[in-house]
């Protein structure tokens, strides 16, 4: 969830590191630092905040303006508050090793234990991986085999990126279930990050490290090693353009994101079926969707997909409860959808499940991604580059693939009636955004404390999705039910003060999602409905009404849900918040 960036070249260092740590700080936003080593001297800023305050900062203080390498971090914190002192880089006690790191060491206490004659100067687990390769260069090794001693004294999960004064002409790279990327800069140098979007600025040609691999980077090589043998990696194309991860005039990612959705769904489905005959999904006896957040939103509208369109028994879980469950996968499909590929429990997930013999279809939207590299079957989410931490171009992108994906487990051609009336969904959501009163009701919900998301069938999953977004990003609490479990217990909750968004597209079990909506009513409860364009006066005179346009029964999450998106995007504007990078979330979570 930390985002780390190292650059070694030509140039200088801090114009490729403080840019490519504005792309990663949606990874963490709590604070950061950079270190460069500048005429054979380590040095190091760091500060708490955004990357804007380290930013000032370093035009404060005496750091070096230029330097040929140099590495940088925007952190989540895991252990240890958010401060300068927590911040990384750390460094050993010399002051001659910077390392940051990305993921979480279990033995971290244990190491501080047996390092007891070292002063550690913040409250991180980080700090003792510099301090355990100064333990082992005063052995007498040099510094590769040092880094490579020190890690294999270290439990957990790890992207980890070292420069030493020691050898001042390398960056020393290790991955372990955290992510990593080397990105070659024809006719400059090499930069590492932990994502691939962050890199789309500098260069399309990408080397994603593996497990247990390590990286040596100099001037003009890598050096890859996996159990300290060299190992050859070819890199691969990035497809995405620069200008897709630019605001393109719109004031906040999440909305240009928002808008994007009709070419989104197009392109997504063009691609698919592009090489719809090649698609050849793995033989399998049960079916399991996994994926977390948005995903696995996304997720369980597919499940109700494959159940009524392939007529599939389907089971879907979190990824994150998945690894305890006793399950058999023998046989079993996996479903697993990320947006970043990257995601922690999701990857686990997966790996526990192939361990045991299920084999993985990975519907993922960064090509080159851990989960793109570890599924044996991949469909791609052809979103491009989401921003934004709180998903929404990829949940339309995700619900497109789940789609043409049931109609394949189906055993359907690409010419059914289905993927007709796919091909006119990006125009109803076209319609929509550029026509509705989603920005008007913003005051009025930025006043309740509370709201309730409700919906049947098809619809449940996207009020979960609707409720998700107004958490993330409206910091109002919010919670999703299918609108028939309402009598049992949150109907107690119904007052003027408690907010009832009803998802009730005109379709086949409408009048059941009607009779729970008069409930509230009767309640005195305020409900806002997302309904289907004609179908409003069927409504009391009291509810606020948000018109979608009509579709098919089984397509509506595609429209219904970009009301929701909407309403959350407006109020958050309203309240001041920060849309693209809210409170104590990450794009990408690459801790457990
Ligand atoms: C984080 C993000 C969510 C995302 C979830 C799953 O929580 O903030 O927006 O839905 O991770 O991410 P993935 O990349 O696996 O889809």
């Amino acid at each position: 969830m930390c985002g780390i960036v190292g650059f070694i070249g030509k140039s200088n260092a801090l114009h490729f590191v403080i840019p490519a740590l504005y792309r990663l700080e949606y990874r963490g936003y709590d604070s950061a630092g950079i270190s460069v080593i500048h005429n054979g001297r380590v040095f190091v800023a760091k500060k708490k905040g955004k990357i804007s305050a380290l930013t000032t900062y370093l035009s404060e203080v005496n750091f070096p303006s230029y330097a040929n390498l140099g590495i940088g971090h925007t952190r989540w914190a895991t252990h240890g508050e958010p401060s300068d002192y927590n911040a990384h880089p750390h460094t050993d006690s010399t002051g001659e090793i910077s390392v940051i790191h990305n993921g979480i060491i279990e033995n971290f206490l244990q190491i501080k234990n047996q390092l007891k004659h070292h002063s550690f100067v913040s409250e991180t687990d980080t700090e003792v991986i510099p301090h355990l390769i100064e333990e082992e260069m005063k052995k007498g090794k040099d510094p590769e085999t040092a880094f490579l001693d020190a890690l294999e004294k270290i439990e957990g999960s790890y992207a980890i990126v070292m420069i030493t004064s020691k050898d001042p002409n390398k960056i020393f790279c290790a991955r372990k279930r955290s992510p990593l990327v080397v990105g070659i800069i024809d006719g400059v140098g090499y930069i590492v990050s932990s994502d691939i979007p962050s890199l789309v600025t500098f260069t399309k040609k990408v080397i994603p490290l593996d497990d247990d691999e390590v990286a040596i980077v100099s001037f003009d090589d890598v050096k890859f090693l996996k159990n300290r043998q060299r190992i050859y990696k070819q890199p691969i194309e990035i497809k995405w353009d620069i200008q897709e991860a630019e605001k393109g005039g719109y004031r906040h990612f999440m909305l240009k994101e928002i808008m994007e959705q009709p070419h989104v769904v197009e392109d997504t489905m063009h691609e698919i079926l592009s090489v719809w005959d090649e698609i050849v999904v793995p033989k399998y006896s049960k079916i399991l969707i996994t994926a977390c957040g948005t995903s696995f939103h996304a997720g369980a509208v597919g499940r109700i997909w494959f159940e009524s369109i392939a007529r599939k028994e389907v089971d879907i879980e979190y990824a994150s409860e998945l690894r305890y469950k006793d399950k058999d996968f023998q046989d079993s499909l996996i479903i697993s959808i990320s947006q970043s590929g990257e995601t922690a429990d999701t990857l686990e997930a997966v790996r526990i499940a192939k361990e045991k013999g299920a084999k993985v279809v990975g519907l993922v939207n960064v090509l080159g991604s851990s989960l793109s590299r570890e599924a044996d079957l991949v469909i791609h989410t052809n979103a491009g580059p989401e921003i934004g931490v709180a998903a929404t171009k990829t949940f339309s992108a995700q619900l497109t693939a789940l789609l043409l994906l049931a109609l394949k487990l189906a055993g359907f051609q690409k010419s059914h009636k289905i993927v007709d009336e796919l091909r006119r969904i990006p125009e109803k959501i076209d319609r929509f955004l550029s026509k509705n009163n989603v920005q008007d009701l913003a005051e009025e919900v930025a006043t309740f404390k509370n709201a309730l998301y409700l919906g049947r069938w098809i619809s449940y999953p996207v009020a979960e999705e609707g409720a998700l977004k107004l958490k993330e990003i409206s910091y109002i609490h919010a919670e999703a039910y299918p609108s028939g479990e309402m009598k049992h217990g949150p109907i107690a909750l119904i007052s003027q003060d408690m907010l009832s968004v009803f998802v009730m597209p005109y379709d086949r079990i409408f009048k059941k999602t009607f009779s729970n909506l008069q409930e509230v009513i009767a309640r005195k409860g305020k409900v806002i409905s997302v309904i289907t364009q004609g179908y409003e006066n069927l409504l009391p005179a009291e509810v606020i009404k948000i018109s979608i346009p009509q579709t098919d029964d089984l397509l509506s999450p595609f429209v219904s849900v970009i009301p929701l998106q909407l309403l959350s995007y407006h109020t958050a504007v309203y309240l001041g918040h920060d849309v693209d990078q809210p409170r104590n979330l990450a794009k990408s979570v690459t801790v457990e």
